[in-house]
């Protein structure tokens, strides 16, 4: 893990988020679903993002601008710089025989580099417009659904599925794949475990998303 300062590379559209790309410095992209705290420009504390592309000497996030961090960042110019640290968290488990990559929404993000690296095996992405669908482009070989189809729908038995999504798309892919390894998200304050800012109930105990997760095994 390393904190730098790095520069902004570009900012592009993709459907209604944003893929904000940064020179890499000397930072290490991790293994995907790990995740990298982002300076917001006029917050106090910064924001997590998955890594969703590692092209030489870059790292790229998609965002989604939902609130006033994810908003300074889908605004921010070539050229500026910003505080990134990581990579942080336990990524996806890349040794499975037979890989499903499962997205929802703003969660296709950590899914182009899982892709990448994993060989791009097949995957099932779920959205709620046409537009955001926009954003399956970056993953390679995928199924595409718009609500009201639910991504679920599209899951075949006995394949080793990798998710990541909203809350309630994960509750539903853990019913129907019950081995599935699943990327959470919490709000968080630090992302390596100083300030117990991002605690969940994990098998009826409180633990630390940032440092337990945010990827953990459905079962
Ligand atoms: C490990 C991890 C990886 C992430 N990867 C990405 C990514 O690749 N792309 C992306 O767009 N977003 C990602 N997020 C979510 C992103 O960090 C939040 O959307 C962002 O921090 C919101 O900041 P804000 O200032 O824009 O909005 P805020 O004003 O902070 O939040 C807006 C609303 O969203 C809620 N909220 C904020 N953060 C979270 C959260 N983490 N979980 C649930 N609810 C939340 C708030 O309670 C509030 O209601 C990730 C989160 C985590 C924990
Ligand atoms: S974000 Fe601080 S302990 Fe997890």
């Amino acid at each position: 893990m390393r904190r730098e300062r790095l520069s902004v590379v570009a900012n592009e559209p993709v459907g209604p988020y944003t893929l904000l790309r940064v020179g890499r410095g000397g930072i290490d992209p991790g293994v995907p679903g790990q995740f990298f705290m982002l300076e917001a420009p006029g917050r106090l504390l910064p924001r997590p993002m998955s890594l969703c592309l590692a092209p030489s000497r870059e790292l790229a996030f998609l965002i989604d601008a939902i609130g006033p961090g994810t908003r300074s960042l889908c605004a921010l110019e070539p050229g500026y710089e910003l505080h990134v640290l990581g990579p942080l968290g336990n990524g996806f488990d890349l040794e499975v025989e037979r890989p499903l990559l499962v997205g929802g929404g703003i969660g296709v993000a950590p899914l182009p580099y899982l892709s990448e690296r994993l060989g791009s095996p097949p995957a099932v992405l779920g959205f709620r417009s046409d537009w955001h669908a926009e954003a399956a482009a970056l993953v390679p070989n995928a199924q595409v659904c718009v609500e009201p189809t639910l991504v679920t729908e599209l899951i075949p038995a006995g394949l080793n599925v990798l998710a990541c999504g909203p809350e309630p798309m994960l509750e539903a892919v853990r019913a129907v794949a019950s081995g599935a390894q699943l990327a959470w998200e919490a709000p968080m304050a630090c992302g390596y475990g100083a300030c117990y800012g991002c605690a969940v109930e994990i098998d009826g105990r409180l633990k630390r998303l940032c440092v337990e997760g945010p990827v953990l095994c459905a079962a």
